[in-house]
């Protein structure tokens, strides 16, 4: 493992290893002499009871396996560091982005989204891209994809989504993301999918290498500085190796040969001191000009075009150290939306407000209860001092006699107010109390025509081909005329071609212009800053 550096979090770790050499005890720490023979009664006999050595040895191997994620089950991970290229006081109060001399370390979980654990590397589907930075202000969680929008607008359609995109429930197929008429149904019935749906059969959804793979945080997030001024945030990771995919036909025969073809890329380039880098950018956008978009800057389906607002590179990130353990590490580190330090905040995003709730409450079942953050890979390495208590798996030994605040009795840990506190943005919010989407959220096509429209010839046959092969695999007629008909709204040509290619009537007219809808943030001002 070459050339990395022993950074805070990396020291913190060190208490945590363990090398597995010593002679062999049970957990209790009682030397064993023999554990291939279970004690007997007689040679022949039956297995006693009191056989501690053969029940605890079996009985923890029968409890080592702890519930996949319920999306992204499949991953990689690996530590490394980031540094800002200067100072950004002036945007955000987070310290690990207010000068270049600090380097935080960082570990990175890159993922599958609908495989389970044991599947393949290289099928058609979305990759995660979760950062966790061990910032000095706590532990902050980038929980991105390398795909710039999302396919929902809202996160009370995710278990729907989701239990459309995974295989079907009666028989588990298909385990490979390809898709079927589960998902394409799902597509069918709500065109907000169709943006994502063009990022998703296009060469993006098959990356070569997660070294070659751009990474973003798709909501608009929100920058306070030490005043509480706000800007709107998009983050964007780009590979310093350039983005890169393999074909179709390169990624199934991949998948059969070595299924662990992209875990293995990052796991050798690390180990032979490739270490491999992301330059991280964002697009600001003033808060005055929430509306100056024709979208809606809250709705995920919608990327902020970089003509429009260009990205400003901030930074590097740098992988340079593997992990020592697959599951202590990489399966058990828990990302989670709401972890964010002070200068960080949400905006309304329905999507991530959703997110917000999703990831503790799934970590909690997964990672068997509230002491989670205590695991090593989780740990921050900023000071944790609360009066939180007890629980499954509680490591740490809270002393004193009580644990509550405010105390007028001495111990506990007290609230103080400060520099370096966390503060919720001001942010003014009035409504009534309703179950419905704004109106600017209506727009499902004109940034699916804007990606299509920006692909090179090339990309388009291999856009054409994924929806041609994936649609095709769907077997219910009526499905496919119907995304064809979505389609229609994106590109006439794409559409007549796909039509012909999966057996269905091609629409004889193109749609209109702006697709017949009208988003009331159309009618506004349309300049953007920077
Ligand atoms: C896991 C990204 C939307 C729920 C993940 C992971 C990533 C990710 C990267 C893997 C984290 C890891 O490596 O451990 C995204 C992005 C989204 C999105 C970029 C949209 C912009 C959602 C929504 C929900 C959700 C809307 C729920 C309402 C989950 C859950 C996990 C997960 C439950 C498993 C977490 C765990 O078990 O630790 N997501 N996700 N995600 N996501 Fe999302």
């Amino acid at each position: 493992m070459a050339g990395h550096r022993h950074d805070a979090k990396d020291q913190q770790l060190e208490h945590d290893r363990t090398d597995s050499t010593e002679p062999l005890t049970t957990d209790t720490g009682v030397r064993v002499e023999d554990t291939d023979n279970s004690l007997r009664a007689g040679a022949r006999g039956p297995t006693l009871l009191e056989d501690f050595h053969t029940r605890e040895k079996i009985t923890h191997f029968d409890h080592e396996r702890i519930p996949e994620r319920v999306v992204h089950a499949r991953g990689a991970g690996a530590y490394g560091r980031f540094t800002p290229y200067e100072g950004l006081g002036d945007l955000t109060a987070a310290h690990f982005l207010s000068s270049s001399d600090v380097t935080t370390p960082v570990f990175v979980r890159f993922s599958t989204v609908a495989g389970s654990r044991g599947s393949a590397d290289t099928p058609r589907d979305v990759r995660g891209f979760a950062v966790k930075f061990y910032t000095e202000q706590g532990n902050y969680d980038l929980v991105g994809n390398n795909m710039p929008v999302f396919f929902i607008q809202d996160g009370i359609k995710f278990p729907d989504f989701v239990h459309a995109l995974k295989p079907q429930p009666h028989n588990e197929i298909p385990q490979a993301q390809s898709a079927h008429d589960t998902l394409w149904d799902f597509v069918g019935m709500q065109p907000e999918t169709m943006h994502m749906m063009m990022w998703l059969m296009s060469d993006r959804a098959i990356p070569r290498s997660y070294r070659m793979m751009q990474g973003f945080g798709v909501h608009t997030f929100r920058f306070v500085n030490a005043e509480g001024r706000g800007t709107f945030v998009k983050f964007h990771w780009k590979p310093l190796l350039g983005t890169h995919s393999l074909v179709w036909d390169e990624a199934q025969r991949v998948q059969g040969k070595d299924p662990d073809f992209n875990r293995r890329d990052l796991w050798d380039s690390i180990e032979r001191g490739e270490h491999p880098e992301w330059e991280l950018g964002v697009q600001l956008v003033d808060e005055a000009d929430e509306h100056a978009f024709d979208f809606d800057l809250l709705d995920p389906t919608k990327l902020v075009p970089e003509e429009q607002v260009p990205v400003r590179p901030i930074g590097r990130l740098v992988l340079d150290r593997n992990p020592d353990n697959f599951f202590a590490e990489t399966e058990q580190v828990a990302f989670h939306t709401a972890n964010v330090v002070p200068g960080i905040d949400f905006t309304n995003d329905p999507l991530l407000q959703a997110r917000n709730f999703s990831y503790l409450d799934t970590q909690l079942l997964r990672l068997g209860g509230p002491n989670f953050q205590q695991i090593p890979v989780n740990r921050p390495v900023a000071p944790v001092s609360n009066n939180q208590r007890d629980g499954f798996a509680q490591h740490r030994v809270h002393r004193g006699g009580t644990s509550y605040a405010q105390n007028s009795l001495g111990g506990g840990c007290p609230v103080t107010a400060g520099e370096g506190v966390f503060r919720h943005y001001t942010e003014r919010v009035a409504g009534e109390k309703i179950r419905e989407r704004s109106a600017s959220f209506g727009d499902h096509y004109s940034q699916a025509t804007l990606f299509y429209n920006s692909l090179a010839d090339w990309e388009r046959e291999h856009l054409l081909e994924a929806f041609r092969f994936e649609l095709g695999k769907c077997e219910e007629l009526s499905v496919r005329q119907k995304v064809v008909a979505h389609l229609n709204h994106v590109d006439h040509g794409l559409a007549v071609e796909v039509a012909e290619g999966v057996g269905v009537a091609a629409p004889d007219t193109e749609e209109t212009p702006n697709h017949g809808r009208s988003s009331p943030a159309l009618s506004q001002d349309n300049s953007a800053t920077g």
